[in-house]
């Protein structure tokens, strides 16, 4: 195999037969862990393939004081090899948040972000804001002291249409946000639309960044609702029509650094996916990376594939890149990881990107 060395900076290369391809090992910006049992069942698969992940604080109850959140950690690393992964927290925004904590708790390294939630949004989301205002002395200290804002953007009324939720939150509740506190860094989390694609590219301020999770950039709503009803590819945002996937595939492959990887890999025990009322959550961790290597690979943009997991997501926090490689192989016979991992809480269901995986990682 003829190996062509694309980008000597970043040690990105791939042979002539696209059949491996070396990077920086990656770092997830958007993930659950969960806690307990899950946690334990689900922490090393990422911990397998992520250098970093940005952990989010939706526990019941959420992460809301600096104390919490290193517990949380303490509970995380508990579970995984001494050295290889490392836990960003992030804490829950709530009306009754102390601007003074929230910088405390920063400027101490116990974490790394801060959670805005609206009230009723998603999984475990009732400690959420209702009232924007009662938080603007959050966020004016969060932009002095620089810590970034993780929006999970969509409005919660209910004569909203749930497919259109994304959209009017951004008209309606983060312009209004971001105009009133121009300094502060933005991250808009898991976005669904052509809409919040535009917003970001229309941004001159620097300050505006979005991840992209890998389900996204696979399923549209007909994965979910047509030929019968899947769980397991419900998740909020709900998955939109086909032209916004197309344009979130654009973003991820584009080059553009403000949209980076966050898989929100959200597991919920299969009893409570698989329910009259089901959670809402992907469990995409086992296989991120060699789904995002196929939809890359089909963009015809593998290049750029490290730019996206790997280079935008650090540049936008201010940290450094990783400097450990990963290899993903592509063989003809396809890989899985198995249908689901077990917990001691019930089993959970790995997302199925519904095409056959002949990318994989390579051990290490
Ligand atoms: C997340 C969860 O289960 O915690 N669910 C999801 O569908 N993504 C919450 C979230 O990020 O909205
Ligand atoms: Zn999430």
């Amino acid at each position: 195999m003829v190996r062509i060395t694309l980008d000597a900076g970043t040690g990105l290369r791939y042979g002539r037969g696209m059949d491996r391809l070396t990077l920086r090992r990656p770092d997830d910006w958007h993930l659950h862990l969960r806690d307990g049992a899950v946690l334990a069942a689900v922490a090393p698969d990422s911990a397998r393939d992520f250098a970093r992940a940005i952990v989010m604080p939706n526990l019941v109850p959420p992460v809301v004081t600096g104390a919490q959140a290193a517990a949380y950690r303490e509970r995380i690393r508990a579970v995984l090899p001494a050295a290889g992964f490392t836990p960003l927290m992030t804490l829950y925004l709530t009306e009754d948040t102390d601007p003074e904590d929230v910088v405390a708790a920063h400027a101490a390294g116990l974490v790394t972000a801060v959670k805005l939630y609206p009230a009723g949004a998603t999984t475990n989301s009732a400690s959420g804001v209702r009232d924007f205002d009662r938080v603007r002395g959050v966020f004016e200290a969060m932009a002095g002291a620089g810590i970034p804002l993780l929006v999970h953007g969509e409005v919660t009324d209910a004569d909203i249409d749930i497919f259109d939720r994304e959209a009017v939150f951004i008209d309606r509740v983060l312009d209004p946000i971001r105009r009133a506190t121009p300094g502060l860094r933005v991250v808009m989390e898991h976005i669904t639309t052509a809409e919040a694609v535009g917003y970001v590219r229309a941004d001159s301020s620097g300050r505006l960044g979005a991840t992209i999770t890998v389900h996204h950039l696979v399923i549209n709503r007909n994965h979910i609702l047509a030929g019968g009803i899947r769980p397991h590819y419900y998740c909020l945002p709900v998955a939109k029509r086909e032209t916004h996937r197309v344009a979130l595939v654009e973003a991820a492959t584009g080059g553009d650094p403000r949209f980076f990887l966050g898989t929100d890999s959200a597991p919920h025990v299969d009893a409570a996916k698989e329910t009259a009322c089901g959670c809402a959550g992907c469990y995409t961790a086992p296989v991120a990376m060699p789904v995002l290597a196929h939809v890359f690979e089909a963009a015809g943009r593998l290049d750029r594939l490290e730019g996206f997991a790997s280079l935008a997501g650090p540049a936008f926090y201010g940290l450094p890149v990783n400097e450990d490689r990963m290899t993903l192989v592509k063989s003809p016979e396809p890989w899985s990881p198995g249908a689901r991992r077990e917990s001691a809480d019930g089993p959970v269901t790995i997302f199925d990107p519904g095409f056959p995986l002949h990318w994989r990682v390579q051990p290490s």
